[in-house]
C-alpha cells in the first residue's frame, strides 16, 4: 500500500501501524510510504525485495534480522535512515548498521507504562491463578465457595526482584510498591538512586500512616535477588550476557513458592528448564509475555497450570503502539531532513 506516491524520498514500512498519524508525519516530510501488507514475519531477502534499488528509509519490525545484509542493501538503495517499531532492539545489529553508516532509532518511553502495567497484570494473574481459575469456570467446574479453593499468594508486603532497573522495570516496581507496598531489590549495572529516594520517601508516607516500612536496595549480584524476592520480575535487554540468565541453576535459587514474570525477552529464560522447575514445583508460579522461540512455546509449556502465557502484548494499548508509529515516523522524517534521533538505543 503506498501514501503519498509523489513524495521526494521514499520510505519503506514492513507491517501496517496503528494509527495515522504516522503516515501524516512521513508525508509532510516529503515521503512516498510503501507499506508491505503481508500479516507473516517477513525474511530478509523480501525486506531487500521491498527496498528495491531506491529507498531512503525504513521502518521494520522486531520479528525481523537487521544485519549487514538489510543495512548494506538500505545503503545501497540511498538509504540514510532506520528505526525498529520497538524500544527492544536486539533483532539490529548496530555495528552492521554504523558500518553502512544508517543511524537505527527505537521507540522508549511511549511504552513504558503500557509495559508495567503489563507486568503487574501478569503479576497478580500468577499470583491469583487467574488463568486456571478462569479454565476451571468455563469448563464448568465450579461447584460451590469451599475454603481452600486457588489459593494464591499474597504480594502485600513482600520483597520484589526487578532484574534490569531501567524505564520499565523502575515503572513496574513504583506501580508494586505504592500500590502493594512490596519492597524491592533490584539487579542493576548501576545504582539506580531515583528508585531508591522514591521507595524512602514513600516508607515516609507509610510510617506516618502507621504502615509498615517499605525498602529499596541494588542486589549485590543475581545470586541474592534471586534467594530474597518473593515475585521476581525481568526487565533486562536482551544481549549475549543476559541469554539465559535464568537457567536452571537460576531457577534452583528462586524461592520455591515464588513468581516469576517476564515481560522482556523470551530467551533472557532458559524455557525446556523452566519447564522442567515448574513441573517439579507445582507452587511456582509464572507469567509469560514473551517467549525463546516466538511464536513458538517450549514442549509442555502449555500444558502447565502455573504458567500463564500471553502473545508479546505488553506494549499494546492503542495509545502506545500509535505512540510508538509516530516516534518511529519522527525518528526517519528527522534524520531525512538531518535531524538527531528522537529515540535512540542506550549504548
Ligand atoms: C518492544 O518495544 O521492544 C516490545 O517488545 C514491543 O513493544
Amino acid at each position: 500500500h503506498t501514501h503519498n506516491p509523489n513524495g521526494k524520498y521514499r520510505v519503506i514500512v514492513t507491517k501496517t501501524l496503528p494509527g495515522s498519524r504516522w503516515i501524516d508525519i512521513l508525508a509532510a516530510a516529503d515521503c512516498r510510504v510503501d507499506v508491505c501488507q503481508e500479516k507473516s514475519v517477513l525474511d530478509i531477502e523480501t525486506i531487500r525485495a521491498a527496498m528495491g534499488n531506491r529507498c531512503h528509509g525504513a521502518i521494520g519490525q522486531l520479528t525481523e534480522t537487521w544485519g549487514e545484509t538489510l543495512f548494506t542493501a538500505l545503503k545501497a538503495a540511498g538509504g540514510t535512515a532506520y528505526s525498529n517499531y520497538a524500544v527492544g532492539y536486539n533483532n539490529v545489529d548496530l555495528e552492521a548498521a554504523t558500518r553502512a553508516d544508517i543511524p537505527v532509532g527505537n521507540t522508549p518511553g511511549v511504552l513504558t507504562e503500557t509495559t508495567a502495567e503489563m507486568a503487574v497484570a501478569l503479576t497478580f494473574a500468577a499470583a491469583r491463578r487467574l488463568g486456571e481459575a478462569e479454565r476451571f469456570m468455563r469448563a464448568g467446574c465450579y461447584a460451590g465457595w469451599l475454603p481452600d479453593l486457588f489459593l494464591g499468594n499474597l504480594l502485600n508486603g513482600k520483597t520484589l526482584g526487578i532484574i534490569g532497573a531501567g524505564r520499565i522495570g523502575t515503572a513496574y516496581a513504583c506501580m508494586m510498591v505504592q500500590g502493594h507496598g512490596m519492597s524491592v531489590v533490584y539487579y542493576d549495572l548501576s545504582d539506580n538512586s531515583e528508585l531508591e529516594n522514591f521507595v524512602s520517601d514513600f516508607s515516609k508516607f507509610r510510617d506516618a500512616r502507621g504502615l509498615p516500612p517499605v525498602t529499596c536496595r541494588r542486589a549485590v549480584d543475581l545470586e541474592a535477588l534471586l534467594k530474597a524476592a518473593d515475585c521476581v520480575s525481568i526487565h533486562t535487554v536482551l544481549d549475549d550476557s543476559t541469554h539465559h540468565l535464568i537457567d536452571a541453576h537460576a531457577l534452583a535459587l528462586i524461592k520455591t513458592d515464588a513468581i516469576l514474570i517476564n515481560t522482556s525477552r523470551g530467551p533472557v529464560i532458559d524455557e525446556a528448564a523452566l519447564v522442567d522447575h515448574c513441573r517439579n514445583h507445582p507452587d511456582f508460579r509464572v507469567g509469560l509475555d514473551v517467549f525463546e522461540h516466538e511464536p513458538a512455546m517450549a514442549a509442555g509449556l502449555d500444558q502447565l497450570d502455573n504458567v500463564i502465557v500471553v502473545p508479546h502484548i505488553a506494549s499494546a494499548t492503542r495509545w502506545t503502539r500509535e505512540g510508538m508509529a509516530i516516534l518511529a515516523a519522527c525518528n526517519v522524517a528527522g534524520l531525512l531532513r538531518g535531524d538527531p534521533l528522537w529515540g535512540k538505543p542506550d549504548i
